[in-house]
């Protein structure tokens, strides 16, 4: 898109962040470290919950998410992530922390009057289950807008197979205008770009916002700790929908005074 030159009022700041979004498809930023460590208090007490209700022996009084997959089967973490999200869901608490913990990063890329995703989601990845693969896909490919952002916040620190991987922006457009990509089924389509990935390498304390009109997804984890990331969507109020709703799948967190004053006008004439 082109610029609006001297109607661009950003600060440097702001500009040269956008710049590195546009060019990578992703950045990554500080999180608020007192607001992320109470997400992940949630999410390590939602999990021990599950631990406790199944009777799963543990092989230590003090153990971390990444040692998750010493005491269960990987066929198991799926019932664990299931369990972990209903936890989470049922306290708007939980959003508003996570929210927080990002809040700057997405002021910077989204603005201040905004959507969130109601539902977060977690990735829990065993390191060799293959069930916990994600493959390649976009978000956009499957009716979710392009103004949404990606806020995606790593619990325990990601390298190599750990990491979510998104297909490098100068790849992806041209194949978009070959248009060959969608022609192809996802492995095809990961054996095709698969020297041309970045693996985004992020620890915990940090967050990546992310561009989910670029081809990305989960390898098998090869290393030996169990990987835990959080995802969540937040996009401008009024920027315009797809299938996902305001709502149902998103709820305003932030509605302006102008907004409410709008909603609520009457003309005299009606
Ligand atoms: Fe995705």
């Amino acid at each position: 898109m082109d610029d609006f030159g001297l109607w661009d009022f950003r600060s440097d700041e702001e500009k040269a962040l956008c710049s590195r979004f546009m060019s990578d498809g992703y950045v990554i930023e500080k999180a608020n470290q007192k607001h992320l460590d109470i997400v992940k208090k949630f999410i390590y007490d939602a999990a021990n919950e599950f631990i406790f209700k199944k009777k799963i022996a543990v092989n230590s009084k003090q153990y971390h998410l990444e040692e998750f997959h010493t005491f269960m089967d990987g066929p198991e973490s799926n019932d664990l992530r299931l369990s972990v999200i209903n936890n989470i869901s049922r306290n708007i608490k939980f959003n508003h922390h996570y929210y927080l913990a990002a809040q700057k990063i997405i002021y910077q890329l989204c603005g201040n009057e905004l959507a969130m995703q109601k539902r977060i989601g977690l990735s829990i990845n065993f390191p060799h289950n293959k069930n916990d693969v994600l493959p390649m896909h976009a978000d956009t490919w499957n009716g979710v807008s392009p103004y949404e952002l990606n806020i995606w916040t790593p619990l325990v620190n990601c390298t190599n197979s750990m990491c979510l991987y998104i297909l490098k922006k100068d790849t992806y457009l041209k194949l978009r205008e070959d248009k060959s990509l969608l022609k192809l089924n996802t492995d095809d389509m990961y054996e095709k770009v698969k020297d041309n990935l970045t693996w985004i390498t992020i620890k915990y304390g940090d967050v990546l916002a992310f561009d989910q009109s670029i081809p990305h997804g989960f390898a098998l984890n090869q290393e030996n700790s169990s990987h835990w990331s959080l995802n969540c969507r937040f996009k401008g109020l009024h920027t315009p929908y797809w299938d996902k709703k305001l709502g149902e799948y998103f709820m305003p967190i932030t509605l302006k005074t102008c907004t409410r004053v709008g909603i609520d006008y009457k003309h005299p004439a009606n």
